[in-house]
């Protein structure tokens, strides 16, 4: 069985490099415990910013997510982290609203250029906010943000500890149903809940619908019945538990605490952690 990283590849400081909407670190700093143990192959079919993945640090691991752009810059700095590096290190002394804007117009060619402008706008948009108009352009204003460049980038062990990762742009059914026996899967879809179609999640040109949700648990059941292991968060909502309540353990969280001390929120669950293991 594989698990953590060798210890002597000095990648134990590395945390997500990107702002994501939805990012799971008050899961990987409250509720660590809930991790397996041990398993074979990691999988992340939502990847997001991946602060699970950066938080487990396994050694083999398939790391996907529908958004090409943002698979695109892991893959960009796993194999050309130093003109990655050198290309954000332009932006960052040329940072200003005019180039803000006249980067979020451009459209590079190449994947390392590519890959710095989506860290770039990342960084200093409003909120690392992910938004794409109809045509499938970044319409998301600067934000108060000014740093491009941070002290805790280190992309060179960022693309060390990529060497063991197998990145992906696909559909999450795609990449859950080659999962075999013994994989541990953490699935962070988008939170649509039943009869809540305002609940949509706009992160890419295509919207996840409740027939995705149903999709979802569908090839987690799958999968699960193939042994996998598996750890989902999603929204406490009646339709979500229903979905999973007879094949999976549901545990209710909160994050109250979490949200700047406001006492009537203090109590309510709002997420749920569902697992098979
Ligand atoms: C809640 S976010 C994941 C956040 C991540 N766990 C983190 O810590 O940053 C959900 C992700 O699902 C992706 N996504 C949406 N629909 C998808 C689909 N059908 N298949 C795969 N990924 C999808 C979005 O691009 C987004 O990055």
């Amino acid at each position: 069985m594989s698990f953590s990283v060798d210890l002597k590849t000095d990648n134990l400081n590395i945390t997500p490099f990107l702002r994501w909407a939805g990012g799971k670190r008050w899961l990987t700093s409250s509720h660590a415990n809930l991790f397996p143990e041990t398993f074979e192959k990691y999988i992340e079919p939502f990847l997001g910013s991946g602060s699970v993945y950066f938080h487990l640090k396994p050694k083999k691991a398939v790391l996907s997510d529908l958004n090409e752009e943002l698979i695109n810059t892991y893959v960009a700095i796993k194999e050309n982290w130093q003109q990655i590096y050198a290309l954000l290190e332009a932006h960052s002394r040329l940072h200003c609203s005019e180039y803000y804007y006249q980067v979020r117009a451009s459209t590079p060619v190449s994947d390392e250029a590519k890959a710095a402008r989506f860290i770039y706008l990342n960084r200093t948009c409003w909120n690392g906010l992910y938004r794409v108009n109809g045509s499938g352009k970044f319409n998301v204003p600067i934000g108060t943000q000014r740093k491009a460049l941070l002290d805790t980038d280190d992309f060179e062990s960022l693309s060390k500890l990529f060497k063991g990762v197998d990145f992906q742009s696909q559909d999450f059914e795609k990449i859950i149903d080659k999962a075999r026996s013994g994989d541990f899967i953490f699935v962070d879809p988008p939170y649509t809940v039943k009869h809540n179609y305002n609940g949509f999640i706009g992160y890419n040109e295509k919207i996840f619908h409740w027939n995705d949700q149903i999709r979802l648990s569908d090839c987690l059941k799958r999968a699960s019945s193939r042994g996998c292991l598996i750890m989902l968060t999603n929204a406490n909502h009646y339709s979500i538990k229903e979905l999973y309540e007879n094949d999976f353990e549901i545990k209710e969280v909160s994050r109250s605490s979490t949200i700047a001390g406001i006492s009537s929120n203090r109590g309510v669950y709002e997420e749920v952690i569902i697992r098979n293991y």
